[in-house]
């Protein structure tokens, strides 16, 4: 989705600004755009395509101005093409803006300004903002006084509906950055006589760790020395910085061909952080920023847990952790559907939101609903202070780091071991499970980073049977209880960054349907690490390798007199546990595969890291 960053400092903006966007190109784009005031005018240099062809556009590197704006637009209202890139400019070139998120009310807006004599280039909606602006500020229709740019602006945002973040230059105001934002994120990074304005806090983590961290309906006004804060009546405020303790090189591919293969491979660092921060053999689970007591989880007659995509996946661990551990009921909703069924929430309900980003605007729209039944919300996201953690009535983190890479790796599997974390200390809290079988999963949890290690090191062996079957066009993944829960992950990755259809369907469920699509040469992948029912998968993929199956088997059980093409040994581990470490291999499957199709892994088409927009 689309990406913001913006400069104000000492230092030519330009490269600093496209550097910024590169940092974000892995949000997914089609056209990309920035604008500068040199020499008393605002310049704006944009395109479609990627952000690297800023640099051939003529004149860029001319620019001497050092405050500006930048973005990467992926396409909502009209096509990629120059015209609808950001940043657009009012008909006077006065004022340049670039705006995240969706303009509901813009045709309205639009027919407005027509009225009032204003062109339109683009399609965006984007557009009818500057044009706003530019329309209070010349005149203000109300009282016909003068009005300037901070009360333009906001007298502009007063008049929009839907979402935004918004940053704003103005050919008057040479020496600041107005910035708001509306379920939408954006961050201002502090320098020394220099600041930073991003949607995402890696965009300019190398420049700085101390981020203000915009809030709803708050404008930023920012100078080179100091950023003044308003709401929207513009009443001034203070604000406290938050210091991030990513480090940048985190951000930062490090040797690794692509960010997928190193967040891959940084899953044992990330499980060992998250673990370390909520967990202790001897001790009961601490999470500082929970105060759940026994009387109020008693109270509790179910628990939705609410996600889209892989967050959702591992939500549907989470489920069953819960529900094994603490006899809670517990019902997985995708935050699209969810948010529109009506759901049956009250103040006997915990609302669970599962959210790397922190910024999916369905997963924040679902949150915002179930506050409003009563229901206690809970924030699960791998981003300090993004918007998901702000609305929530209590937050944990994943400490994952990071993710860069569109396809979610070490966030998933972060998300799965914390959903187990969090299952162990409500069992305590409500002293239903036997504390030698807590006892021992924790022991199992503290064994995983070197679990997956192992696994790791078999990654040519999955290499090899990619490369065997990258040409298919279909591929299935089947699995029973948690490993149909892992083939649902190990599906979606494939899909993701290989383009290959695939289906994931519980192992015992192939023959009401999908058992007819089964052909000669068909790869059908089985995940098998539940020793209850190993026997069961291995029946159902039998009947597929009759039909002329080639199968692939990913498991932690010794099989005896099998026929699978290939097998993949991995390490036990508890069954709550056990989608951790039979994820790894699935993940590299769908990486190989998508580099011997010569696909980029990081960026595949289509596809956002961050879904800002319904
Ligand atoms: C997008 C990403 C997925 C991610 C999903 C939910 O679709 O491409 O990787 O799982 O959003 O994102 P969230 O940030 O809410 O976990």
């Amino acid at each position: 989705m689309c990406g913001i960053v913006g400069y104000i400092g000492n230092q030519k903006a330009h490269p600093i600004l496209i550097k910024g966007l590169l940092n974000l190109e892995y949000r997914g784009y089609d056209s990309a755009g920035i604008a500068v005031i040199d020499n008393g005018n605002i310049c704006v240099k944009k395109d479609k395509g990627r952000v690297e062809n800023l640099l051939n556009i003529e004149g860029i590197n001319d620019l001497k101005g050092t405050i500006g704006i930048a973005h990467t637009r992926w396409a909502t209202h009209g096509k990629p093409s120059k015209e609808n890139s950001h940043p657009h400019s009012d008909n006077s070139k006065n004022f340049a803006v670039v705006h995240n998120g969706i303009i509901e009310n813009y045709n309205e807006l639009r027919e407005f300004l027509k009225n009032k004599g204003y062109n339109f280039i683009s399609q965006t909606d984007t557009e009818i903002i500057p044009n706003l602006i530019h329309y209070y500020y010349s005149q203000n229709p109300k009282t016909n006084t003068e009005i300037d740019f901070l009360k333009a602006v906001k007298s502009a945002v007063d008049d929009l509906k839907g979402s935004y973040a918004i940053q704003v230059i103005c050919k008057d105001y040479p020496d600041e950055i107005i910035v708001v934002r509306k379920d939408s994120p954006l961050v201002i990074g502090k320098g020394n006589g220099e600041n930073f304005i991003a949607s995402d806090i890696p965009a300019v983590l190398s420049y700085t760790k101390d981020f203000y961290l915009l809030d709803d309906n708050e404008y930023g006004v920012i100078y080179r020395n100091v950023v003044h804060f308003f709401d929207s009546s513009l009443l001034e405020h203070n604000k406290a910085i938050k210091t991030i303790d990513w480090d940048s090189s985190s951000a930062e591919k490090c040797g690794f061909e692509d960010y997928m293969l190193k967040e891959i491979y940084e899953q044992p660092t990330a499980i060992r952080e998250t673990v370390s921060s909520y967990l202790r053999i001897e001790e009961k689970c601490n999470f500082e920023s929970l105060n759940f007591t026994k009387e109020y989880l008693s109270k509790i007659d179910k628990i939705y847990i609410i996600a889209c995509g892989t967050a959702m996946h591992a939500g549907l661990v989470g489920k069953s952790a819960i529900e094994k551990l603490c006899r809670i009921p517990v019902t997985v909703d995708i935050a699209s559907e969810f948010r529109y069924r009506d759901p049956i929430v009250d103040s006997n309900t915990l609302c669970i939101f599962i959210s790397q980003s922190g910024e999916t605007a369905d997963t924040i729209a679902a949150l915002k609903l179930s506050k409003s039944f009563g229901a206690k919300t809970l924030a699960i996201s791998n981003v300090i202070g993004s918007s998901i953690t702000r609305e929530a009535d209590y937050t944990i983190y994943t400490h994952a780091g990071p993710e860069i890479a569109v396809a979610s790796t070490k966030a998933y599997t972060s998300q799965v071991v914390l959903m187990n974390i969090l299952a162990i200390y409500f069992a305590e809290i409500l002293e239903k499970s036997n504390k030698n079988d807590l006892d021992n999963l924790k022991r199992e949890i503290f064994d995983l980073p070197s679990k997956i290690e192992k696994t790791l090191d078999d990654s040519e062996e999955i290499k090899d049977f990619a490369k065997k079957v990258y040409t298919q066009k279909d591929m299935f993944f089947i699995g029973r209880g948690m490993d149909y829960n892992t083939s649902l992950e190990g599906s979606l990755k494939l899909k993701e960054i290989s383009y290959i259809h695939s289906e994931a369907y519980p192992a015992g469920e192939l023959k009401h349907g999908p058992i007819a699509l089964i052909e000669n040469g068909v790869t059908v992948i089985g995940v098998l690490t539940d020793e209850h029912l190993t026997q069961k998968s291995i029946s159902n993929l039998q009947e597929v390798i009759t039909r002329g199956a080639r199968t692939l088997v990913i498991t932690n059980q010794v099989l005896t007199n099998i026929n699978f093409d290939y097998v993949i040994n991995i390490p036990c581990t508890n069954p709550l546990l056990s989608s951790i470490i039979a994820i790894v291999p699935l993940q590299l499957f769908s990486y190989y595969i998508s580099k011997f199709k010569g696909l980029d892994v990081d960026k595949p088409r289509n596809l956002a890291k961050s879904v800002t927009v319904e």
